[in-house]
């Protein structure tokens, strides 16, 4: 199965207007789709380096003098380009998100068309899952996590009823979660409602917000 097909992917390595020799970097590696485009541009004296917290994505990484893969979250950018000798690039590009890889692997529990347990971290090394925000988070920080990172309108709702589903018993899977949410869920809209409850509670898992921002903080000064 195809690890993820890259998006835009002319059109978002034409906007690096690459230089022969230039130093990128491709943050969310991935399949490698966007990073193979940038080497084929790249002269001889080119360099790319790429990130990716999920360690799966180190199978598709490319052999070429050139590269340079790091199995880390973007967030930490300046400091491992330092680690490389790098203190400026001529550009970076960034595809935010999960990729089909991520949510192909029913275990991992990013996708609504499998059970699995509630996990949906990107990285294995991260502390937060999606057991913890399910099970372990108070009433105000699970709506907040439903309500802005979902758009869920029924997000104060939705909150009590996982809350005092749990006080039961914990809700270990997606399908258990599927289960206390039924109410919600109406089925013509089921798919897309359940659809933005994953996102909320990967984006939570994920930090991706707070991740994002450590990135993009960094990056005039290594693009000045
Ligand atoms: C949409 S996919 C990128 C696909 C890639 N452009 C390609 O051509 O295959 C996003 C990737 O970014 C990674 N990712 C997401 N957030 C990250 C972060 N904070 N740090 C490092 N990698 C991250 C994910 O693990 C995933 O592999």
């Amino acid at each position: 199965m195809m690890y993820h097909r890259p998006v835009l992917l002319k059109e978002s390595v034409d906007g690096l207007n690459i230089t022969e020799n230039g130093v990128y970097v491709d943050v969310t590696f991935g399949g490698g789709g966007h990073s193979k485009e940038i080497l084929k541009r790249l002269g001889d004296g080119g360099k790319l380096v790429a990130f990716d917290q999920d360690e799966d994505a180190l199978q598709n990484t490319i052999n070429d003098e050139r590269f340079t893969l790091i199995n880390e979250n973007y967030r930490f950018i300046k400091q491992f380009l330092k680690f490389y000798g790098i203190r400026k690039v001529d550009g970076i590009l960034a595809d935010f998100g999960v990729s089909s890889h991520q949510f192909d692997q029913p275990n991992r529990g990013f996708s609504t068309r499998f059970d699995a347990n509630l996990d949906m971290r990107m990285s294995q090394r991260n502390k937060l899952s999606a057991y913890k925000v399910v099970n372990k988070y108070g009433y105000d920080a699970l709506r907040k996590v439903l309500f802005e990172y979902g758009e869920l309108r029924n997000a104060n709702a939705m909150a009590k009823a996982i809350i005092d589903a749990r006080t039961e018993h914990p809700i270990n899977t997606t399908l258990e979660l599927k289960a206390v949410l039924g109410e919600f869920l109406p089925k013509a809209k089921e798919h897309k409602i359940l659809a933005q409850v994953y996102q909320a509670i990967r984006i939570e898992v994920n930090q991706e917000v707070e991740s994002s921002k450590e990135f993009l903080s960094q990056t005039p000064e290594l693009l000045s």
